[in-house]
């Protein structure tokens, strides 16, 4: 490996500032090409065979940066102590041009959602024109025109835990597919993920004595969603929930922890071992996995439009690469995985105004283009208006303190320190509890037990979002809640009791007595939108008179009906295996019976 790259990206890949090693101004291509040519990157010397070798994930490229600096695990081991860096945290292994642009002015992906104060290497070079502009009708159109430059069984649209599952399936049962992600890596709003995947009747329930029932599951969800939510796609999701975790553990991922989430009657929430975030992991697995069986995943593909033959079945989709433009690609079956519309300020404004000003916890990929994708050829649409606040959000962030952090002890008080309502309840309750408050906001207060047992809270204080102290008295003190203490005194009373008199919690899973004490701001931000496009049992999407569109399903956040108005913590993960997998079988079966 050539030392100066190597020491070079090691630096880049775990967020080192770095001074670049040459002038202001010139580019990472600039710095390569002078060391052997645009062939040190590329598939080419000329610019013909450049094109002929560029994909929209520019698979060459990346390739090249791993042979010559090594993967991102190679280099991570070089800095064995920096264990929390946005790899690790949640990004995973990406590819190195989502951040090093190599013509262009590096992007620091980190950003979208942080305020990291760090300078890439060639910061100085110009920055490129935003892609992500308006679709542009024009070359779709062109592109319908041109037809179809290649053909597939099945055209999965979104790269997050539902377009994943979604393709693994159908590719397992023997359908070619290609999956489309318009980010420049997969994962979208699940790699965020830091609570669980609720399932009933599991193995690990079974051996930790959880006597918990699908029954039970369909209950707490109905409950939780006003009973609003269609129960049919509710029962699929319960009777389906223990056996998605087992897909997912024959895949690689680790699900042997169990946790409360809000509005649950038994402990049902799984998530890895040792604490790490369910969503980052399971997008881990399914990468992996998607690598393995040679699931064809494209990332930097935005796809634009849904395209029908004259009898309205489904004849593929128009697709807008980053790098290769406008192409049409033909399909007897597609499925919608494109998340929901949080981070989509006109979606909000139009659907929800009153939530129009609020913060998002999801990913910038979170923009509604499935349920765009979806009305505009006809779907009909369930629970639309229906956008979910999250209690605890870090105060002015974008960052989610995971309902888990509550779930294994955190206790929620106002800005005197007094306790104002369960912590375990629904959201759409605790987020109204909060905003009943004069400040609109509060502070989640734990101790030590509590930060041994969630990794991710490290991460919250690496962030700077943590206020901390020896004693409670003393927290007390530097946050001034002034009645802390006497909460604090309380509230392990009521643990010592074994319940909750004053707000009926229903899980006290800890007292907080070790030191150090810790407490943090969260205020209530969009966190999940429940509508969207309307799908049946078979997860097969529904028109306006609520026939089925042969050959179209949807999966995920951009479906509606599931969770009502109001979705339970940890039945997002579990709805994206389920009917990612669900549509992902179905959509192989059509498109091979249709051959
Ligand atoms: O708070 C959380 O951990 C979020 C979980 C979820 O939305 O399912």
């Amino acid at each position: 490996m050539n030392l100066k790259l190597a020491t070079l990206s090691a630096a880049v890949v775990l967020g080192l500032s770095l001074t670049a090693p040459a002038v202001a101004s010139q580019t990472l291509a600039q710095f390569h090409g002078e060391m052997g040519g645009c062939e040190t990157c590329h598939a080419g010397e000329k610019l013909k065979d450049i094109k002929a070798g560029l994909t929209d994930s520019q698979t060459h490229e990346n390739k090249m940066c791993v042979e010559c600096h090594g993967g991102y695990e190679e280099l991570k081991s070089t800095k064995p102590n920096t264990h929390i860096d946005p790899h690790s945290s949640h990004l995973g292994d990406i590819n190195c041009t989502a951040c090093h642009a190599a013509h262009d002015k590096p992007e620091m992906t980190c950003n979208r959602c942080h305020n990291f104060d760090f300078e890439m290497p060639f910061a100085d070079a110009k920055q490129k024109k935003a892609w992500n502009g308006d679709w542009n009708q024009e070359k779709i159109q062109a592109a319908i025109a041109k037809g179809p430059q290649e053909t597939v069984d099945v055209i999965v649209v979104g790269g997050g835990s539902a377009g994943l599952n979604a393709a693994m399936a159908a590719k397992m049962k023997g359908a070619s597919v290609v999956l489309l992600e318009k980010n420049d890596y997969t994962g979208g709003n699940s790699m965020l993920a830091a609570g669980g995947y609720n399932a009933s009747e599991t193995r690990q329930q079974k051996e930790k004595g959880v006597p918990d029932t699908k029954e039970l599951f369909v209950a707490d969800a109905m409950k939780g969603g006003r009973n609003q939510n269609d129960i049919e796609l509710v029962k699929v999701l319960a009777e389906h929930s223990a056996e998605g975790i087992e897909w997912l553990e024959s895949l690689g991922a680790n699900m042997e922890d169990l946790k409360f989430s809000g509005g649950q009657t038994e402990m049902r929430t799984h998530r890895p071992a040792g604490g790490y975030s369910v969503g980052p992991h399971i997008i881990d697995t399914l990468r992996k996995a998607a690598i393995k069986h040679d699931v064809d995943v494209r990332v930097n593909s935005r796809v634009e439009k849904i395209v029908l033959n004259d009898d309205q079945s489904i004849a593929g989709v128009v697709v807008h690469g980053r790098h290769t433009g406008y192409k049409m690609i033909a399909a007897d079956a597609v499925i919608l995985a494109t998340g929901g519309y949080g981070m989509n300020k006109e979606m909000v404004a139009y659907y929800r105004p009153t939530m129009a000003d609020m913060t998002s916890s999801n990913n910038i990929t979170a923009t509604g283009d499935g349920i765009l994708l979806a009305k505009e050829i006809g779907a009909s649409m369930t629970d639309i208006d229906w956008v979910q606040a999250h209690p605890t959000i870090g105060k002015d962030s974008r960052i989610l303190i995971s309902e888990t952090v509550r779930g294994v002890g955190a206790i929620m008080v106002n800005i005197h320190g007094e306790r104002f309502i369960s912590e375990m309840t629904t959201r759409d309750r605790a987020s109204d509890a909060v905003l009943k408050q004069p400040e609109q906001y509060a502070w989640l207060v734990f101790d030590q037990q509590l930060v041994e047992k969630k990794k991710m809270v490290e991460g919250f204080d690496h962030l700077g979002m943590l206020s901390k102290a020896n004693t409670v008295a003393e927290l007390a003190e530097i946050t001034g809640m002034k009645n802390l203490a006497a909460t604090v005194t309380e509230y392990n009373q009521f643990y010592k009791d074994g319940k909750d008199p004053k707000f009926g919690r229903s899980a006290l899973p800890a007292d907080i007595v070790k030191a150090p004490f810790y407490a943090v701001k969260v205020a209530p931000g969009i966190h999940h939108t429940m509508g969207g496009v309307a799908i049946d049992t078979d997860a097969n999407v529904l028109n306006l008179q609520s026939w089925k569109m042969e050959g179209l399903y949807a999966a995920g956040e951009v479906t509606g009906g599931i969770h009502g108005y109001n979705r339970l913590g940890g039945n997002a993960v579990a709805d994206t295996v389920v009917f990612g997998k669900i549509a992902g079988e179905n959509a192989a079966k059509f498109a091979l019976e249709k051959k």
